[in-house]
């Protein structure tokens, strides 16, 4: 590894994260560890230049207070005591710039094309000449690990593309397109649309759904995985919120994702997570790094079960067909007027009722449309992006024209709380 590090002891500070991503703003290295990492644990760690000792009010475990190891203080390394981080930014930065540069004497040598080029090396030197296998959801980090993946170990990389025909609109082609043709991965893609709307026909209940999703996801994963033959390793898109989140001692559980299209946890196979250190906006710079489309690496949040949370009650393929063709007008419109970035979250989804509409001097029934966008840090709260009105008038016009079935189009105006950003 070439890159020096600083290590954030964590010590009941709520904002590890934010500290961790600074000094990383900053081109150097830095990663957070619980309080109570021996001094073994922490002297294998490649690199270290520097300790901070953030301190914090969830200091508190199993109700006693918690302290770093007398042993920090002997490594012969510089320590910094944090106990309130500025509220802006550039404050904490220069604050900690001459921790970082001065006294640690660090070298900002973090980037990503360092960082690509460690990742290839660590993975080659764990999988050796045995065979790896990933679920390509196509969301961002299962593709960048993808993307990694092939250009560290080519071959011995088996992927398989799982399409629940709940996909948005061209999504599973561009996996294909993507890791097949351009990138010449080995990629098994199953179509087993049938298979996931037969078994979700007539079912309403959104958990239910969920349910059956998830279940039928591993099923044909686990289908699949059988037909390549011994895998020796599982290779998983977990990124470092993923670690924070659940794994230093005084975090509290921030949000417990019902992760449908994600595998159980007790597959037998040795693991490889090669983005489990990077935060999300790291993890589409490395993206970028490796050469995938800008579509790809800067896709919004899509949930596991896909469009099946969005057309909602029991599932019907004309239905379906009508959500997904919405959902794209949405999507190109949002693209071309500047929102695509801009915009956290946004898509239509489409209800079980049916009003009246008038079509070529005829009344005729069709399905409304819900437009939701929302803007967001965590997706624990979120506010309503303000569409302007003529462009809302001209994806009405649009969806109202060219999807079958769709006869209104409304918008939701409804922040998180009191609405979640799903309807399901
Ligand atoms: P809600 O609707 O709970 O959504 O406000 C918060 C965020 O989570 C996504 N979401 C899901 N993601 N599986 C997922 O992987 C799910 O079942 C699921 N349900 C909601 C949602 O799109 C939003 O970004």
């Amino acid at each position: 590894m070439k890159q020096d590090m600083i290590l954030i002891l964590d010590l009941g500070s709520e904002e590890n994260s934010r500290l961790a991503r600074v000094i990383r703003a900053l081109g150097v290295y830095s990663e957070i560890h619980p309080h109570d990492i021996t001094k073994d644990e922490l002297t294998a760690l490649p690199n270290v230049k520097g300790i901070i000792l953030n301190h914090g009010k969830n200091n508190i475990v199993d109700g006693k207070q918690i302290f770093a190891g007398d042993y920090i203080k002997t490594l012969g390394l510089p320590v910094l005591e944090l106990s309130e981080l500025p509220c802006c930014d550039d404050k904490l930065s220069e604050q900690l710039k001459g921790f970082v540069f001065g006294d640690c004497k660090c070298e900002a040598n973090w980037n990503m094309k360092n960082f690509v080029a460690d990742q290839i090396e660590l993975v080659r030197r764990q999988v050796g000449d045995k065979k790896v296998l990933l679920a390509l959801s196509g969301g961002v980090d299962s593709s960048v690990v993808a993307a990694l993946l092939i250009k560290a170990i080519g071959e011995q990389l088996h992927c398989v593309h799982v399409n629940h025909g709940l996909m948005r609109k061209g999504e599973s082609e561009q996996v294909v397109e993507v890791f097949r043709n351009q990138l010449k991965a080995n990629l098994v893609y199953v179509d087993a649309t049938d298979r996931f709307l037969d078994k979700l026909a007539n079912v309403a209940d959104p958990e239910q759904k969920r349910k059956i999703i998830g279940a039928e996801f591993i099923r044909v994963f686990e289908e699949e995985a059988e037909k390549l033959g011994k895998m020796d390793f599982l290779a998983q898109g977990t990124i470092y919120p993923d670690i924070v989140e659940s794994g230093t001692k005084t975090a509290k559980v921030v949000k417990s994702h019902h992760n449908v299209g994600g595998l159980p946890e007790d597959l037998a196979f040795n693991l490889v997570e090669p983005l489990k250190f990077l935060f999300k906006d790291e993890v589409r710079a490395c993206g970028v790094e490796l050469g995938l489309p800008a579509e790809m690496v800067y896709r919004q949040p899509f949930p596991g079960p896909g469009l099946g949370v969005r057309c909602l009650g029991a599932i019907t393929r004309d239905r379906l067909h009508a959500l997904r063709e919405a959902d794209a007008i949405l999507r190109e419109e949002f693209a071309k007027n500047g929102l695509q970035g801009k915009v956290w979250q946004y898509f239509v989804a489409v209800p079980d009722i049916k009003s009246v509409g008038v079509k070529d001097g005829a009344r005729y029934m069709g399905w409304p449309t819900i437009i939701r966008a929302v803007n967001t840090v965590d997706a624990m709260t979120a506010t309503i992006e303000e569409i302007p009105y003529a462009l809302l008038h001209h994806i009405t016009d649009r969806i109202t024209h060219e999807v079958e079935g769709i006869n209104r189009v409304l918008l939701d105006l409804t922040p998180k709380p009191i609405g979640t950003i799903e309807w399901e």
